[in-house]
């Protein structure tokens, strides 16, 4: 399988998931974390048996170890996909202290402490593939916090990957453009605002998420 020995953390949902059954398709069993240990052992059972370990987006010390276990797992890893995350909406005012922290913790904290742990034990030439949003560059009032997090995980990642360059790993930023699929209405705060119809989620999982891994090509979005 072209990738490598894959870890994708967030296997459960669409994106994750998508991205777990086409690499399943080319013959990978890669490693699947995830929140809801049940779901993720069903994903397993049907996509290449690849090994699997449930996590929360708060335990930090737990994101920072999926990395150093799915290399124990694998026999050594090549690759990261991180598509953890969750919406917000509201106006600043609106937002409590709860649900921002939640925000911070489950888009940009969390998936940074995956990468951190990562980064010492990804081969040289390895890839970290992390999806951030559309909502980087074209920030929409409404969603202050959820842009604010997706922000700062998109400057972090900009800034590692600088880092990571002389090592010979890249990481991939994908801004993704909004999706069919719901994940708008899954928001843990607020009600979406009317959005166009979403892109097709299998097109732009190919084209954003596994060309970079398959073909080592960044598409334009
Ligand atoms: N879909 C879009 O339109 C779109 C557009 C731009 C960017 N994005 C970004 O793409 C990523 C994935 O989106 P998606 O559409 O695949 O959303 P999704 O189906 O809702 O998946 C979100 C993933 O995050 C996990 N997650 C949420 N809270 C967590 C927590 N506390 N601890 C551990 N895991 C947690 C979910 O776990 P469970 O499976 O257990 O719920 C799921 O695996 C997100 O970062 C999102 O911001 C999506």
């Amino acid at each position: 399988m072209d990738g490598g020995k894959v870890l994708v953390v967030g296997a459960t949902g669409m994106i994750g998931g998508l991205v777990v059954r086409r690499l399943a398709e080319r013959g990978g069993a890669p490693a699947l974390a995830g929140r809801d240990a049940t779901r993720l052992a069903t994903l397993a059972r049907e996509s290449g048996g690849g090994p699997c370990r449930a996590f929360d987006a708060y335990d930090l010390d737990g994101c920072a170890d999926l990395a150093p276990w799915a290399a124990q797992a694998l026999g050594g890893l090549d690759t990261v996909v991180v598509t953890i995350g969750v919406a917000g909406f509201g106006r600043a005012e609106e937002v409590t202290e709860a649900a921002a922290e939640h925000l911070m913790t489950v888009n940009a904290l969390a998936p940074m402490a995956v990468i951190r742990g990562a980064l010492p034990v990804l081969q040289p030439g390895g890839t970290v593939v992390a999806v951030t949003g559309a909502v980087v560059d074209r920030p929409l009032v409404g969603t202050a916090d959820y842009a604010a997090a997706k922000t700062a995980f998109a400057t972090w990642l900009g800034i590692v990957g600088r880092e990571q360059r002389r090592r010979g790993v890249t990481v991939v930023d994908v801004r993704m453009p909004h999706l069919a699929g719901g994940f708008a209405d899954r928001a843990v705060t607020g009600t979406a605002p009317g959005l166009p119809p979403g892109a097709d989620p299998a097109d732009a999982v190919e084209r954003y998420v596994l060309a970079p891994i398959l073909n080592g090509t960044e598409a334009s979005l």
